[in-house]
């Protein structure tokens, strides 16, 4: 197996006893719509992980709900670099343009990646 996840036990990551490594079911239709875009055409969790516990790559969105809504996720992914422009609260370094661009699906990655987040 390659070990493009770095986050995961088996691939000699380190794994956080804070940090969830099954991501929740999905609670509505929209998020599980979200999930799917999450861990296949967006590629989410090539940085963020399955369950949003973070890798090597990208930053654990667990535990990030109190500073975001559906609304702001949404913007921000439709424009991450533009939304921290806006935001100097919200570092941009290498968050790449996700390359979904359709506003229900943004809408759908927003309500997931808000489901992993702990919300
Ligand atoms: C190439 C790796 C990579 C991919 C793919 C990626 N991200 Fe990120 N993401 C990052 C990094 C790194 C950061 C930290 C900020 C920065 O460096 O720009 C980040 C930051 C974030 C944040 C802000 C967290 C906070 O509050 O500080 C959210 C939300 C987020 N990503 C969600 C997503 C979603 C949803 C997707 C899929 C559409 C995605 N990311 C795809 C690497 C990635």
């Amino acid at each position: 197996m390659t070990c493009a996840v770095l986050a995961l036990p088996s691939c000699g990551g380190v794994a956080s006893p804070e940090v969830r490594a099954e991501a929740p079911e999905p609670a509505t239709e929209l998020e599980g719509r979200g999930r799917a875009l999450f861990t296949g055409p967006a590629a989410c969790s090539a940085c963020h992980g399955g369950a949003g516990g973070g890798t090597m790559l990208g930053p654990a969105l667990q535990g990030l709900a109190a500073r975001w809504s559906a609304e702001t996720l949404a913007e921000y992914l439709a424009d991450p670099a533009g939304y921290a422009a806006r935001h100097p609260e919200i570092e941009h370094r290498r968050m790449p343009q996700p390359a979904v661009t359709d506003a229900a699906d943004l809408a759908a990655l927003a309500a997931w990646t808000l489901r992993l987040m702990g919300a």
